[in-house]
C-alpha cells in the first residue's frame, strides 16, 4: 500500500479553500470576473502573507455565486480529495460565502453541496459532511447569522459549527453568543486557535468557546499548562503541517510542533486546510511526516483512527467508515 491509496480521514478542509485555481479561473471566465491579480505566472494561486491569503481567497469566493456554482465546486474537490485516499471528509462550509448569511439562500446552497455529494459518494466512496463556520475577522456581529444557519440546518449533513480567518481579530470570548447557540442546538464545536495566537488563544478558546476540537492548536506547544489542559479534556487537534509551512505558522517542516504534541499525549490529526494554496494534498502531507519524523503506515493508522473517533458524524457513518479502514489493512 502506498501512502496516496492508503484510507484516510480529513477533518479540517475548507470547501473554498479546495478550489482548484483552474476551477476559480474558469468561473471568473464564464462570469466576466478580473480577479487575475490572485494567481501567479504559473497559474497557482499567489499571496505573501496570512492577511493577504485570506483577501486572495475572499476573491477567489466572489467567482461562487449561486448554488450551482457550489454543487461544481464540491464534485471538483471530492473528485481530487478522494484521489488521495480520502474515504471522510469534514469541510467548513460558510454561510458568508453561501448567501450573505440570508437562512433561506443558505438552505438552497446546502441542497446543491448535498447533491454533489451524494453524487460523489455513490461514485467515488468518499463521505462528505460540513461544519458550519463563522468568519472570525468579519466580527462576532456576522458569526451569529452562521451560527443561526447552523442551528437551523444541523442534521444529517451539516455536523458540527466551528470558526476559522483572522485569529487575531478579538477574542474568543467575544464569539461566545455563536458558539452558545451552536451547543444549545446540540452541534458539537471546533474553532482554529493557535495558529497565530499561541498558548494563550488555544486556552481562552477552550474556556470560553468550550470546543471539542481545535483547528491547528500548534501554539500550545509553548506552554506545558495548556498542553495538559487539552489531554485532560480529551480534546483533539486538527493540525495541517504543509498549511503552517507555507504560511509561515512555523519556520519549516523540521520545527513542526506536531510530533512533539503527539508525544505528549496530545490526541493529532491531519489535514491539508487549504490544499491548492499550500501546493498539498494528504499524500503529499503523509509523505512529509515520513522524510521529517520518520511516521510510517502504523502511525497513520493511529492517526486515522483518532480522526474518526473525533469526527463529528452519526455513528452509522463511523462504523461504515471504520470497515473502510480496517478491510484496506
Ligand atoms: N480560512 C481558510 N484557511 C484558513 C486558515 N489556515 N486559517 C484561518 N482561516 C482560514
Ligand atoms: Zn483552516
Amino acid at each position: 500500500m502506498t501512502f496516496q491509496t492508503m484510507p484516510k480521514v480529513e477533518l479540517h478542509t475548507h470547501l473554498e479553500g479546495c478550489a482548484p485555481p483552474a476551477f476559480i479561473k474558469q468561473l471568473a471566465h464564464e462570469k466576466k470576473i478580473d480577479i487575475s491579480g490572485i494567481f501567479d505566472a504559473g497559474g497557482g494561486y499567489a499571496f505573501r502573507d496570512f492577511d493577504h491569503f485570506l483577501k486572495v481567497y475572499e476573491a477567489a469566493c466572489t467567482t461562487l455565486q449561486s448554488p450551482d456554482d457550489f454543487r461544481r465546486l464540491t464534485m471538483a474537490v471530492l473528485e481530487e480529495t478522494a484521489a488521495h485516499g480520502v474515504v471522510y471528509m469534514e469541510t467548513f462550509v460558510s454561510p458568508d460565502f453561501c448567501g450573505g448569511g440570508d437562512l433561506a439562500a443558505w438552505k438552497d446552497y446546502l441542497a446543491a453541496i448535498e447533491d454533489a455529494a451524494r453524487e460523489a459518494e455513490d461514485k467515488l466512496g468518499i463521505t462528505l459532511k460540513g461544519i458550519v463556520t463563522g468568519i472570525r475577522h468579519f466580527g462576532p456581529e456576522a458569526c451569529k447569522p452562521a451560527a443561526r444557519c447552523a442551528a437551523e440546518t444541523f442534521g444529517d449533513f451539516v455536523t458540527g459549527y466551528g470558526m476559522a480567518g483572522g485569529e487575531m481579530v478579538r477574542r474568543p470570548a467575544d464569539y461566545a453568543y455563536s458558539f452558545d447557540m451552536a451547543r444549545e442546538a446540540g452541534m458539537p464545536l471546533t474553532c482554529h486557535a493557535g495558529e497565530w495566537g499561541g498558548a494563550a488563544m488555544v486556552a481562552e478558546t477552550i474556556r470560553h468557546l468550550k470546543v471539542a476540537r481545535i483547528g491547528h492548536g500548534i501554539g500550545a506547544i509553548d506552554d506545558h499548562a495548556v498542553i495538559d489542559q487539552i489531554v485532560e479534556n480529551d480534546l483533539v487537534l486538527e493540525v495541517c503541517p504543509g498549511s503552517n509551512v507555507v504560511l509561515k505558522a512555523v519556520d519549516g517542516w523540521g520545527s513542526h510542533p506536531i510530533a512533539k504534541l503527539r508525544d505528549a499525549g496530545v490526541k493529532v490529526t491531519v489535514s491539508t486546510d487549504d490544499p491548492p494554496f499550500f501546493h498539498t494534498t494528504m499524500t503529499a502531507e503523509y509523505d512529509m511526516l515520513n522524510k521529517t519524523f520518520g511516521w510510517g503506515e502504523d502511525d497513520f493508522k493511529a492517526l486515522n483512527k483518532t480522526a474518526l473517533a473525533a469526527a463529528f458524524c452519526d455513528d452509522d457513518t463511523k462504523a461504515r467508515v471504520a470497515k473502510r479502514l480496517e478491510t484496506a489493512q
